[in-house]
């Protein structure tokens, strides 16, 4: 059987890599991925696939930056070829990105078999672009892999029922195999975490990237303010967006803060699993920080990984400083007293392995 998989987002890589390596061993399966080229940058993409020992995409549709529906509309027109000239047995989508609403418009109008990895997931906010993408993907999809007992409710109270298994986190699978190899402080990192002579390695780590947070001037900089008010050391690998805003709109960072380009995934592992707290509003390092358990600051008003806040191992603080710096302030104090358990909530990093055995199955039928 073939099997289409489509991706274009630098989390979509991590997630797709752990799946492939599995499917590339497969007889009956063979995978196609197409890159959207939705994130094109070197340090956003290139880096990722060697990194990850990805396969070279068969298809990069170079659609890069647009608005959003243009991004999404120019996608949907390839993938809609590519699927006319390959006819897949399935197609395979990962998380909430615009990548993954293309691919879910053009295989449903195509009546193309979907798999969603990472269904069922909800921040209730449809503000956010990537709610408007899940709530889409899961409804057209015939077999959707939750990552939580938390998705596979969400979907049955939007009576979804049908073709849903839970078969854990896929990035928590990569994270048990990465584990070792990014315990390596690279030369770049050391050059940042101990840039002058007889620093201590302690340091926050902080990302920002979440569209409601750095389209909004008044939003970006009473993050950034409230940074500067932390006396200690922060970096901040900072995505393209971001950077984009920070310098047109001529915002400043205090010294404390150190801006560095994106980093490779081991890097940002080894960054997540030694810092002493991060701080963040994407969805993929606030559960990093929860699996190697240090303590999370996340710069949203909801989060689809509830089980990280519920555990007190992350606080929702959206982007008010004196919420930030509270927090912040109780961290200081309770730092010792987190302990964390992931294999109670993201299964016990085999969800590869159950995604191909169904998959498997589905190709027999
Ligand atoms: C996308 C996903 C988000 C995911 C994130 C991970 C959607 C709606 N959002 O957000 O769910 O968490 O990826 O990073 O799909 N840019 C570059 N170089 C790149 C990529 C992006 O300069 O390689 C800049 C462009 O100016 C672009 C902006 O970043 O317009 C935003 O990129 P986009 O792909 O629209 O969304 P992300 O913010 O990356």
């Amino acid at each position: 059987m073939k099997i289409i998989t489509i991706i274009g987002a630098r989390p979509q890589f991590i997630k797709a890599a752990v799946v492939s390596k599995l499917l590339k061993n497969q007889d009956k399966i063979e995978e196609i991925i197409v890159h959207t080229g939705q994130h094109y940058d070197e340090k956003m993409s290139g880096l990722f696939f060697n990194e990850l020992e990805m396969p070279v995409p068969a298809y990069n549709l170079g659609v890069g930056s647009a608005s959003h529906g243009e991004q999404t509309a120019r996608m949907i027109e390839e993938i809609e070829k590519i699927l006319l000239k390959e006819k897949p047995g399935l197609v395979l989508l990962y998380g909430d990105t615009n990548s993954t609403l293309a691919g879910s418009i053009a295989a449903a109008k195509m009546r193309s078999k979907i798999v969603h990895v990472e269904a069922g997931l909800r921040s209730f906010n449809k503000t956010m672009p990537e709610e408007i993408n899940r709530i889409i993907t899961d409804r057209v999809s015939d077999i959707l892999f939750c990552p939580t007992v938390t998705a596979v409710e969400n979907l049955k109270k939007e009576g979804i029922k049908e073709g849903v298994y839970l078969v854990g986190d896929v990035m928590y699978d990569s994270i048990l195999c990465f584990e070792k190899e990014c315990n390596v402080m690279t030369e770049t990192l050391k050059k940042i975490i101990l840039e002058k002579e007889n620093e201590t390695k302690r340091f926050l780590l902080a990302t920002i990237h979440r569209e409601e947070n750095t389209n909004s001037m008044e939003k970006l900089s009473s993050i950034l303010g409230a940074m500067g008010q932390m006396n200690e050391k922060i970096i901040l690998p900072l995505h393209p967006r971001t950077f984009k805003y920070i310098r047109n709109e001529k915002l400043s960072c205090k010294n404390n803060i150190k801006v560095i380009d994106p980093v490779s995934y081991k890097e940002m592992l080894y960054l997540v699993k030694n810092a002493s707290i991060v701080l963040t509003d994407s969805g993929g390092i606030q559960k990093e920080a929860f699996i190697f358990g240090v303590p999370c600051i996340t710069f949203r008003e909801e989060t689809e990984w509830i089980e990280t806040v519920e555990s007190g191992m992350n606080k929702l603080v959206g982007s008010s400083a004196k919420s930030i710096l509270e927090v912040y302030n109780e961290y200081l104090v309770n730092r010792k007293n987190l302990v964390p358990n992931p294999g109670d909530y993201y299964g016990n990093g085999n969800s590869a392995r159950k995604i191909i055995e169904i998959l498997t199955n589905q190709c027999m039928n």
